[in-house]
C-alpha cells in the first residue's frame, strides 16, 4: 500500500524532540509534509485522515510525557491513521513515558505501528553540569532518518491498512543501565531530599544582563513571563523546561538546580536510542 502524506506533531520547548521528529519524516522520503508544532500553542481541532502517516515526538518529564504537550493534543482525532510515537528523554530514564503516550495517542483512534525512544540533551544541562550535550547529534539523527526508511518500508511492503500491523511498545528494549550508577542516583536523591536543600521552582534571572530582548517572553511554552517584565516568573505557570535558559542570547537566565549536579555525575554513560516496528 502507499501513503503519500506524513504529518509531524511535536511538543519540544528545546528542540530536540522537534529535531528527532524532523528527522524521521525525513527518513520516510514522503513529500507532502505537514507539521503541527504545540510548544507555544495547542492543536485546534485536528481531524487527521487515515492516508496520512502521523510521527509524534514529546519530551520525557519526571519519566512521564511532559504534561503540557498531552494538554495540547487533546483535540486531536483520527479514525485509523497510522502512528509513529517517539519519546525523547535526557539520558536518566523515560520510565512509563513511551506506554502513556501510546494509551493517550490510541484512545484518539490511531494506529500505533512504531515506537522509539531516544536521547536528547537534558534541559538542565550546563556547562558545568552537561548531560548528553548535543543530542541528538549526527548519529542520532542518522539513526531517526533510518528509522523513518524502515517505516516507509512497512507501509509500502503491508498489502493493505489492515495488514499494517501495530506493535506493543511495551516490548521495546529498554538501554542498557549500569546498576552502581543508579544505586548511587537514587541514594543521592534521597540524601538530596533529606537534606532540605529548596529546589529551585523558577529560573533565577541576572537583572544587570537582561537587555529586555523579550526572546524569553515569546517562547516560553507556558506564558509564566511577560512581555517588558522579562526579569519575573510565573511559579504558578512555569514547567522548567528551560527554553528561556537555553534561549536567553545574554545569558540572563539560569535554572541552578542540585538535581543536574546529580544527573551530570551519575548518568555519564550515553544511552543508545531504541526503536521497535
Ligand atoms: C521538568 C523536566 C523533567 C525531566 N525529566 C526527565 C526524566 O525523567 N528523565 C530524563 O531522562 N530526562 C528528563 N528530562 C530531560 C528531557 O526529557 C530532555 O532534555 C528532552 O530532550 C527535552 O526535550 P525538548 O528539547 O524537546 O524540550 C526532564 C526535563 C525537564 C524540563
Ligand atoms: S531572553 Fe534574556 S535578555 Fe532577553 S528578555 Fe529574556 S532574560 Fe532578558
Ligand atoms: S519561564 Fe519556565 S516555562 Fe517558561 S520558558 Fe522558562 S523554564 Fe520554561
Amino acid at each position: 500500500m502507499n501513503i503519500y502524506a506524513v504529518h509531524l506533531i511535536t511538543f519540544s520547548p528545546t528542540r530536540t524532540s522537534k529535531q528527532v521528529g524532523e528527522a524521521i519524516v525525513r527518513g520516510t522520503g514522503l513529500s507532502e509534509i505537514t507539521k503541527t508544532d504545540l510548544t507555544l500553542h495547542p492543536a485546534e481541532k485536528l481531524e487527521i485522515p487515515e492516508t496520512t502517516l502521523v510521527v509524534v515526538t514529546v519530551p520525557v518529564y519526571g519519566g512521564k510525557v511532559a504534561p503540557l504537550a498531552l494538554e495540547r493534543m487533546k483535540c486531536i482525532h483520527t479514525s485509523g491513521a497510522p502512528v509513529v510515537l517517539a519519546v525523547v528523554y535526557g539520558n536518566r530514564a523515560y520510565e512509563k513515558a513511551l506506554a502513556e503516550l501510546d494509551a493517550f495517542i490510541s484512545e484518539r483512534g490511531f494506529k500505533v505501528i512504531a515506537g522509539a525512544t531516544f536521547v536528547g540533551e537534558h534541559s538542565y544541562s550546563t556547562d558545568k553540569n552537561p548531560i548528553a550535550v548535543g543530542r541528538p547529534d549526527a548519529d542520532d539523527l542518522r539513526f531517526a532518518e533510518n528509522f523513518g526508511a524502515k517505516i516507509r518500508t512497512k507501509i509500502e511492503t503491508a498489502a493493505g491498512m489492515d495488514r499494517l500491523y501495530t506493535v506493543d511498545v511495551n516490548r521495546i528494549q529498554r538501554p542498557h543501565q549500569a546498576f552502581f550508577p543508579l544505586f548511587r542516583f537514587l541514594r543521592k536523591v534521597v540524601k538530596l531530599r533529606k537534606s532540605g536543600v529548596p529546589m529551585p521552582r523558577i529560573p533565577a534571572v541576572d537583572v544587570e544582563l537582561c537587555n529586555h530582548c523579550g526572546y524569553c517572553a515569546t517562547h516560553c511554552p507556558a506564558g509564566a513571563i511577560g512581555k517588558g517584565d522579562e526579569c519575573s516568573t510565573d511559579i504558578e505557570k512555569c514547567i522548567r523546561c528551560c527554553a528561556c535558559v537555553k534561549g536567553c542570547p545574554q545569558k540572563a537566565r539560569t535554572f541552578d538546580t542540585p538535581f543536574a549536579v546529580l544527573l551530570a555525575d551519575c548518568f555519564k554513560r550515553q544511552k543508545e536510542n531504541r526503536v521497535i516496528l
